[in-house]
């Protein structure tokens, strides 16, 4: 869609310096009677001259036309973006997705008194880390992380955000919360940024229990890097839960923290007793979790609890940006401290007030969540596919917005020339994703959850593994697959946010659907 540009032109004049150089070129040598030689070795070093130089021209020209094709108009909507890919299932009739139908504006949470009401106040500005380091990025409430939510399952979280002071605007994503489409907090997809002096509220029903995380949707990138994010837990219903704490890590400025502090962290637990500790990746990259003073277990990934998990002593754990892992921790019996290692200096020690915890060493194994636990029924019938996506990520050089460079692809396109996954609610879909781009890449897919079938061909033996953050490495393929339950339009992109800045990022619409939002626009909606 972004042809912004008539190609007839661009080529017309290049065609025309062409001709310009060859007639110079055959316009005869004038000469006397001087020796021949002189004169046609001249006359050869001429053509060449003007042989480079109409090269040259056509090389400008194409580039030129590369680079003026690619720059994005001010405004555009992610409707008319990109290609509808309908993984061999149903085409509606009559069109395709650049059509209308009902605005995702209206698929908001349910009414009624919220269990759980929280105001969150955006503010750009400097703060003061909890061990004491300053940082001039984002805060929520005057901090970052931003305050912990906590709800139980089936509870209305109401959250009423304020922007006082961020510039470029704001949006609350809720990673991993399968919220309404208009609840989802994405700039210029599911609502408009917050300006300045501008307050936006989110209501939606929590219903699995779970970590979970919020951030800003909007200038992303450079937003959650300086700490517009938080911590969302969801309860179990029922029952008083064990001990948790949340272990969200997080590189300000090139400093590791864990919950908004450098170094050691120390949490009072007592010995015997187990505690949940809930690890978020809020970073661009993988996070490698170690643990010494005594063996652990990785309850859950992504907000969802794994089956049987076993004891682990002689392994890390790697997370996924954007991802979570509940791990179960326990201080030995007889004092002793345990040290949740978080890389890069950062650690959280859990155990009686003064023990020490054991330095840890960098894992040099780690759990394999493809075999690890055990096997349990699914509420999800991978029998048939009713959809079944490829998603191949590699990576080209080329043009995103005028910006020449070396780009992520999405199945051998450039952004915003991606695909849009087309889907009917109550699919089932199977999408298979591999990268050939030479790096890993965390790949979210919002307002759904998935399962993951398969790695390499090798199927999932251990516990059901349901992601939302998933890392597929170099040369890995990933099978996994999702029930189209929850209508909108989606992101599905890439957690590196920096990745994602430069185009790595693709969307589900669901047909019927569309969004009234444009990217750009009076509201200058940049959710990456
Ligand atoms: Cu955590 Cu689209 O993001
Ligand atoms: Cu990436």
């Amino acid at each position: 869609m972004t042809a912004l540009d008539d190609p007839a032109e661009r080529s017309t004049s290049s065609a025309g310096a062409d001709e310009a150089a060859q007639a110079t070129v055959a316009a005869p040598p004038s000469g006397g009677a001087e020796a021949a030689g002189p004169v046609r070795r001249r006359w050869v070093r001429q053509a060449l001259r003007w042989g480079a130089i109409a090269l040259s021209l056509v090389l400008v020209g194409t580039l030129g036309y590369l680079w003026y094709a690619s720059r994005l108009p001010s405004s555009y909507s992610v409707m008319s973006m990109g290609y509808a890919d309908y993984g061999g299932g149903a085409v509606p009739v009559g069109g395709h997705h650049h059509d209308g139908g009902v605005s995702v504006a209206t698929l908001t949470g349910p009414s009624g008194t919220p269990a759980v009401a929280v105001s969150l106040t955006a503010r750009k500005q400097s703060f003061t880390l909890a061990s004491g380091e300053s940082v001039a990025g984002y805060t929520l409430n005057g901090s970052s992380p931003g305050p912990e939510i906590r709800a139980t399952v089936g509870d209305l979280v109401q959250v009423d955000l304020v922007n006082e002071s961020v510039p470029d605007g704001v949006a609350l994503h809720w990673h991993g919360v399968r919220v309404p489409n208009a609840e989802d907090g994405v700039a210029g997809v599911t609502q408009d940024a917050v300006p300045v002096g501008g307050r936006h509220t989110y209501r939606f029903r929590v219903e699995e229990a779970g970590t979970y995380w919020y951030h800003s949707h909007q200038v992303s990138h450079e937003q959650v890097k300086g700490g517009l994010f938080g911590a969302l837990v969801v309860l179990p219903p029922g029952a008083a839960s064990p001990a948790d704490v949340v272990a969200q890590v997080h590189t300000f400025d090139g400093r590791r923290t864990v919950q908004g502090a450098t170094g050691e962290r120390r949490s009072t637990a007592p010995t015997g007793v187990a505690t949940r500790v809930r690890v978020v990746n809020t970073d661009s990259g993988p996070l490698r979790v170690s643990v010494a003073g005594a063996p652990y277990r990785v309850l859950a990934v992504d907000g969802h609890d794994l089956h049987e998990p076993g004891l682990v002593s002689d392994r890390g754990l790697s997370v996924a940006a954007g991802g979570r892992a509940d791990l179960e921790v326990t201080p030995p019996a007889g004092g002793g401290a345990v040290r949740v290692d978080l890389g890069a200096g950062s650690s959280l020690v859990l155990g009686p007030e003064g023990a020490a915890a054991p330095a840890a060493a960098a894992p040099t194994a780690l759990v394999d969540l493809l075999s690890y636990g055990t096997p349990a029924p699914v509420s999800l019938d991978t029998s048939h596919f009713d959809r079944d996506f490829a998603l191949t990520i590699d990576r080209w050089p080329g043009f995103v917005d005028g910006r020449p460079g070396l780009f992520w692809t999405m199945n051998g396109h450039l952004y915003p020339d991606v695909p849009m996954f087309m889907v009917r609610e109550g699919d089932i879909v199977r999408m298979t994703i591999k990268n050939d781009s030479g790096e890993v890449h965390p790949m979210h897919l919002h307002g759904h959850v998935a399962l993951v079938l398969s790695r390499d061909g090798v199927a999932s033996t251990g516990s059901p593994w349901w992601t939302d953050s998933l890392d597929v490495d170099e040369g890995e393929t990933y099978v996994i697959a999702f029930r189209a339950d929850n209508p909108g339009i989606w992101m599905d992109h890439c957690h590196n946010l920096p990745h994602a800045a430069d185009g790595m990022v693709a969307h589900l619409a669901y047909e019927g659907y569309t969004t009234p939002y444009v990217i750009g626009g009076n509201a200058d909606n940049e959710p990456e």
